[in-house]
């Protein structure tokens, strides 16, 4: 199977020297991709601003915003049967990017941001791709992540509780919910991002063959 996978943060500048992000490493994705291309599949992975290797065989496309990112997914689902969105896209941007940076005299106390396109929601259904997302949460993930799962009309929705020890942001391991349109709610005990990525991609090839 063919499968895009997008990691790491985006980066929202106001001006050259400033942004607005925040601290996803990509790790996550990096293991998705990692595992996918281990069993066998083709793989393109979308990359926001991180500092980690390229998993062998696998073919990385950087990006820095989350328009580049929406871009760049566009141009590659074409032929593609699986999506998962483990990015953190900022949810929005500043409304303008000066070309030149904002001397401290000239800029107001108010930001004045726009909402960013949202790529899940972006790539169509109809093509039949097996969409999966991520909700990142700080407390219990199971009811978010069947929001957004019903929401964006997602395939699986990968929740986790982002203040809990070992999981989230700049960790190797994860403890995580699968949580399925069906309103199935599967928790798995704390593992590595390698083991769960190797689930998410096993849950992937079971819905493809229609066995999920
Ligand atoms: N996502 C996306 N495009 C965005 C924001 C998020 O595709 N602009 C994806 C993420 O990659 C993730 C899923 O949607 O797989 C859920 O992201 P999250 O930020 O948790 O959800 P939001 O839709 O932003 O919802 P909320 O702010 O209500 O938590």
């Amino acid at each position: 199977m063919k499968f895009v996978v997008t990691a790491g943060p985006t980066r929202e500048f106001i001006d050259p020297v400033r942004f607005l992000s925040n601290p996803s490493t990509g790790r996550m994705g990096f293991a998705v991709a990692r595992a996918a291309r281990a069993a066998g599949h083709d793989v393109t992975l979308i990359a926001g601003p991180v500092s980690l290797k390229t998993p062998p065989g696998v073919m990385r496309i950087d990006v820095v915003s989350a328009r580049d990112m929406l871009r760049v997914v566009r141009t590659v689902i074409a032929r593609a049967d699986v999506l998962v969105m483990t990015a953190a896209v900022a949810d929005w941007r500043p409304a303008h990017c000066a070309s030149r940076k904002l001397k401290k005299m000239e800029m107001s106390d108010t930001l004045h941001l726009v909402r960013n396109p949202d790529i899940l929601k972006t790539i169509s259904r109809q093509r039949g791709i097996i969409r999966i997302g991520f909700a990142a949460e700080t407390g219990t993930p199971a009811a978010e992540a069947a929001r957004k799962c019903r929401e964006k009309g997602l395939a699986l929705v990968v929740g986790n509780d982002v203040t809990e020890p070992g999981s989230g942001f700049g960790t190797d391991t994860n403890r995580v919910t699968f949580v399925t349109p069906d309103g199935n709610v599967q928790r798995l005990p704390l593992m590595s991002k390698l083991a769960v990525a190797r689930r998410i991609v096993s849950f992937a090839e079971r819905r493809a063959k229609g066995k999920e």
